[in-house]
């Protein structure tokens, strides 16, 4: 329900640290490389997001922890349940006008509404710590899944677009999605009314 969407708390002291009911959302290290390996080399995965390769090796979970310690275009999370690998989630800022949110999770992690909850919680921390004005995110057109987790959140479909998916060596469309500060806004200060009996 609308009025149950609670906000992540931002853990004291470790800006990068968000919690939410179930899940711990941390930067990844090189500690991680392994566990993000693991999970990430499922063609099932790489085929719905643009730019994971398959099969996904250690090296690459290597390269992209070691370019997350600099990169400033991207913000990622590793998703943690009871401490445990399961995905992760983050903006890419490439287009500072147009952030973009993307997330994956480990397919034994999935049907379990950690999607939704993760993709919640990193939402929230763009509008509250960015003057941002609305954030994009597309989910393949084959993704039903993905969409139903933007829309859940409150993404708004804007279009069709061709995009290029590494794992597929060729483009396919996506749907491209947009969620303004206004409707997010909206939707987290959508509290319950109640009814009176005449
Ligand atoms: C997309 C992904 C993150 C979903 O994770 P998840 O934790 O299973 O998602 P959630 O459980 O939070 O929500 C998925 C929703 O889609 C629904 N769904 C699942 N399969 C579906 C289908 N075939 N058709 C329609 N809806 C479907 C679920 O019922 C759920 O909705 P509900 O909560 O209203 O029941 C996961 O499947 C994944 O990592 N896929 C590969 C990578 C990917 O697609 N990333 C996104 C790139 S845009």
């Amino acid at each position: 329900m609308l009025q149950d969407i609670p906000t992540p708390t931002l853990r004291e002291g470790s800006p990068c640290v968000l919690e939410t009911e179930r899940l711990m959302l941390r930067k990844p290290t090189l500690a991680d490389v392994k566990a993000i390996a693991r999970l990430a080399n499922d063609r099932r995965i790489a085929e719905m997001t643009r730019r994971l390769p398959h099969p996904y090796l250690q090296d690459h979970a290597v390269e992209f922890v070691r370019a997350m310690e600099t990169d400033t275009r991207q913000t990622v999370f590793l998703i943690e349940d009871n401490f445990v690998p399961v995905g992760m989630v983050g903006i890419d800022w490439r287009e500072p006008d147009a952030p973009e949110l993307g997330y994956w999770l480990g397919v034994e992690h999935w049907g379990r509404g950690f999607g939704t909850e993760a993709a919640r919680a990193v939402i929230d921390f763009t509008f509250e710590e960015f003057e941002i004005e609305h954030l994009i995110a597309g989910a393949r057109v084959a993704n039903p899944p993905s969409r139903n987790i933007l829309e859940k959140c409150g993404f708004q479909w804007s279009g069709v677009e061709l995009h290029r998916f590494e794992a597929l060596g060729s483009s396919t469309p996506v749907d491209c999605f947009k969620l303004t500060r206004s409707v997010w806004s909206s939707l987290k200060n959508w509290n319950s009314s109640t009814r009176h009996q005449a």
